[in-house]
């Protein structure tokens, strides 16, 4: 395959714009090489042209212009967009983002040989810092999985897991930012109780949470050693950890993500 890779998005919301921006931001794809479709076209002419790539009329000429397809319409949608152009499919390195459909459920209706791979991003992927979690059951190639992690690690950590385990770590990677947002918010309002400007508490919440996430993925220390570290005996940030734990704050993360989990 050429150097300078086609990329088609099926489907351009929220996960697609994230990936596309992401790749654009850290000149991983040309944006005269990103192509996409949605349901709705004169909408996603508007987002095609702020981001400069380009729009398609439907998911056929997408995969057309395409050498790494990316599925990113809503789950229950997948078969009924893929299925009509399985047959181009066969020829393209398939990369799903639909949260629950795994290798398994593609084999139903792709083409048999089809190069596919399922996985589940995060949004931080917008700005660089996002995470692939990528089933290990896959179809592609060495060489497509080269091409794989040559486009997205730009954007994101890639880390393959077992099939039984990419539903709970999609969860904790891909639900997670909504919940560190949660946290964001909290503490957010606790700097504007205090008197601290709005958008300054959340620069300084913001700037905190992916300095501590980047420290512990970096230095692999233990979360507890992290916490340790800033609690001094009889000191301040200790009479904040007791106050978190008599809220729950542990036992609130561990079941909003079992609830993820039974849904
Ligand atoms: N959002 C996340 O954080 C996240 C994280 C991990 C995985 N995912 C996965 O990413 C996928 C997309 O999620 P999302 O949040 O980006 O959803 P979304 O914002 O609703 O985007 C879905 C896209 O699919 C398009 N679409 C609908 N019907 C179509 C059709 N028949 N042909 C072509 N495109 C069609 C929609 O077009 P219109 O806008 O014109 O209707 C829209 O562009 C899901 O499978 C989800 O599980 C999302």
């Amino acid at each position: 395959m050429k150097d300078s890779v086609r990329i088609g998005f099926i489907g351009y919301g929220n996960m697609a714009q994230a990936i596309a921006q992401g790749l654009i931001k850290t000149q991983s794809v040309r944006p005269e090489d990103i192509y996409c479709c949605a349901k709705n076209y004169e909408k996603l002419c508007i987002n095609a042209q702020r981001d400069g790539i380009n729009a398609c009329q439907n998911p056929e000429q997408t995969v057309r212009n395409s050498d790494v397809v990316v599925v990113a319409v809503k789950p229950y949608l997948v078969r009924e967009v893929c299925q009509p152009i399985s047959q181009l499919l066969r020829e393209k390195i398939v990369v799903s983002v639909a949260a629950g459909c795994p290798f398994e459920s593609y084999e139903e209706f792709l083409v048999p040989g089809t190069h596919h791979i399922s996985t589940i991003p995060n949004t931080p992927v917008r700005v660089g810092e996002g995470i692939f979690v990528c089933e290990n059951r896959h179809s592609l190639t060495e060489e497509d999985l080269e091409i794989f992690r040559r486009i997205f690690s730009p954007i994101a950590m890639i880390q393959l897991v077992e099939p039984k385990l990419l539903d709970i770590a999609g969860t904790i990677s891909g639900c997670g930012p909504a919940f560190v947002s949660l946290f964001l918010e909290a503490l957010g309002d606790a700097g504007v109780l205090h008197g601290l400007p709005r958008a300054l508490a959340y620069q300084l919440a913001g700037q905190m949470v992916a300095g501590t996430g980047k420290l512990m993925v970096q230095s692999q220390a233990h979360p507890g050693v992290m916490k340790d570290a800033v609690c001094s005996p009889g000191g301040t940030t200790i009479v904040g950890v007791a106050a978190l734990e008599r809220g729950g704050l542990r036992s609130a993360v561990i079941e909003a993500v079992n609830a993820v989990q039974n849904k």
